[in-house]
This record gives C-alpha cells, sequence and structure tokens, in this order.
C-alpha cells in the first residue's frame, strides 16, 4: 500500500488526479476503464479532473466509467441518485459519452438479477483499470458494510444505522434514506487493476489505521485492499491521525521524490 499523507485538501485532490492522469494516459487508443464513487471524498478529486480538462486538455474520450453502488428505489433521475451524483460532479463537466457512465439501476424489477448482470457487465468491458474509493467511518467501501463476505460480488446489501445517520445530510430527513443499495462487493473491488482510496478529518482516523495496519476483517471491511497488489491511499493528518507507521510512510515518500522508483509499504 502506497500511503500519501497530505498537508491539505487540495494537495489530496492532485495527488488522485495524478493517478486518474496516468491511467488515462497508458489507455490512450483503447479507452481506460474506470471505477467512480460518490460521498463527498472523491469531490476535490473530481474538481481537479474537471480543471485539467478545461485547462490542461487532459481528454477522457472513449473512457468507460462504472459506479460502486446505487440506491435500491431511486430512479436515475432522483436528486439523490448516484446516477444523478456522477454526472453533476464529474462526468457532465468531461469529454466522457453519457452512455459510457454505467450503474446498478436502483429501480430494476429484479435487483438480485440486476447485480449479476453489472457484474457481466463489468467484466465484458475488460475489468476497471483504476477504481477510486472513499472509505465511511466503520470501514465500509463502495456499501460493504461491516460483515460482508471479503470475497462478495455486487449484490443487493443493507445499509446500517451509522451509513444511514452518515447519508442523512443528503436527504430531508434520515427516515428518507433508502435502507438498501446495490453495491459492487470487495471481490468485485479488488479485481480493479489499481485503487486510489481518499479520506479527509478525525472521522475517518480509526477506519485509515484500520485499513493500513488493522489485521484482515469482514470486521474492517477497507482492510481486503491490503491483499491487492496496487493500492494509493490519500489522508490528511486528520485522518492519519491514528497511523502508527506514519513516519516510515512520510520516509518512503520521500525516496520516491529522490527516485522515481515506488517503495511499497
Ligand atoms: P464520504 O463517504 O466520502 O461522504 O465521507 C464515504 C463512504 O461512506 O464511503
Amino acid at each position: 500500500m502506497e500511503i500519501h499523507i497530505v498537508e491539505d485538501v487540495e494537495a489530496g485532490a492532485r495527488v488522485v488526479a495524478d493517478v486518474f492522469e496516468r491511467t488515462l494516459r497508458a489507455a490512450e487508443g483503447s479507452g481506460a476503464v474506470l471505477g467512480l464513487a460518490t460521498g463527498s471524498s472523491p469531490v476535490p478529486a473530481y474538481a481537479e479532473l474537471i480543471r485539467r480538462h478545461r485547462e490542461e486538455g487532459l481528454s477522457f474520450a472513449g473512457a468507460r466509467a462504472f459506479l460502486l453502488d446505487e440506491y435500491v428505489g431511486l430512479p436515475a433521475g432522483h436528486a439523490q441518485s448516484y446516477h444523478r451524483f456522477i454526472r453533476e460532479n464529474l462526468t457532465s463537466h468531461l469529454d466522457i459519452a453519457d452512455d459510457d457512465v454505467v450503474s446498478p439501476d436502483g429501480t430494476a424489477a429484479d435487483p438480485v438479477a440486476e447485480a449479476a448482470a453489472y457484474d457481466a457487465r463489468i467484466r465484458e468491458a475488460g475489468g476497471v483499470d483504476l477504481q477510486i474509493l472513499g472509505i465511511g467511518s466503520n470501514g465500509h467501501i463502495a456499501f460493504n458494510e461491516p460483515g460482508s463476505s471479503l470475497a462478495s460480488r455486487t449484490r443487493v446489501v443493507g445499509l446500517t444505522r451509522s451509513t444511514i445517520e452518515d447519508n442523512a445530510r443528503y436527504f430531508d430527513t434520515a427516515a428518507d434514506v433508502p435502507v438498501r443499495a446495490l453495491s459492487q462487493g470487495l471481490g468485485t473491488i479488488l479485481e480493479a487493476r489499481r485503487i486510489v482510496l481518499t479520506a479527509t478529518g478525525s472521522s475517518k482516523a480509526a477506519a485509515v489505521a484500520q485499513l493500513a495496519e488493522g489485521a484482515i476483517s469482514a470486521r474492517w471491511p477497507a482492510t481486503v485492499l491490503q491483499m491487492h497488489p496496487a493500492v494509493t491511499v490519500v489522508v490528511d493528518e486528520a485522518a492519519a491521525s491514528q497511523l502508527e507507521l506514519k513516519d516510515y510512510y512520510r520516509y518512503a515518500r520521500c525516496l520516491e521524490s529522490e527516485s522515481p522508483v515506488a517503495v511499497r509499504g
């Protein structure tokens, strides 16, 4: 795991955007497959990508994108649907074709079949080249709540009370937050070729410490990322505050800046 402890949100956004830019340039011609996340954590990085697209000509032409999850019961056009969130916060500002931005259908008559079809669509696209992730204060990634199988596939999940409370800020009341979602599984996410996870603030500190240094366990689903060979974690000081090996991570990044060889913890 490559852990970057950054000074502020803007510096973190630049590190995440750099990972996207490298992926897009490497896939030029064939079109990158991007795994996109909703929530507040990726938004600064999305703003930086939009800026690079507008001001520096970074192109997303030919890229395809798959969202991590969608609330069950919310139609695509609903103000709080993830289908809509990703368009408002990223893709409608880029040169990516709208039809190539795909999310699970939260209104599918058969959500179980929809989940299986979603995994198949990702596979048919050749798999995800780069997946961006946030992390819940309870250690979830996508909507894989504590107790999720570490090998899980896209499926219908029930949201925990803490996730519903965390997400209530987007709705009028907590009672309006859907209680189920279609979510990529941990096994699905692990198939992405590269992963970048970003988190800020002290409310994420315990989850970030578990992610990087805890025992791999369904109790903290993000710990499964320790099994992936190409994960970049971008955190501010507050989110990094419970990491025991902070000094080592800083040292490893310094070594990299002296020579362009990545030093992985
Ligand atoms: P946040 O959510 O980015 O809005 O903090 C992250 C998550 O719950 O996965």
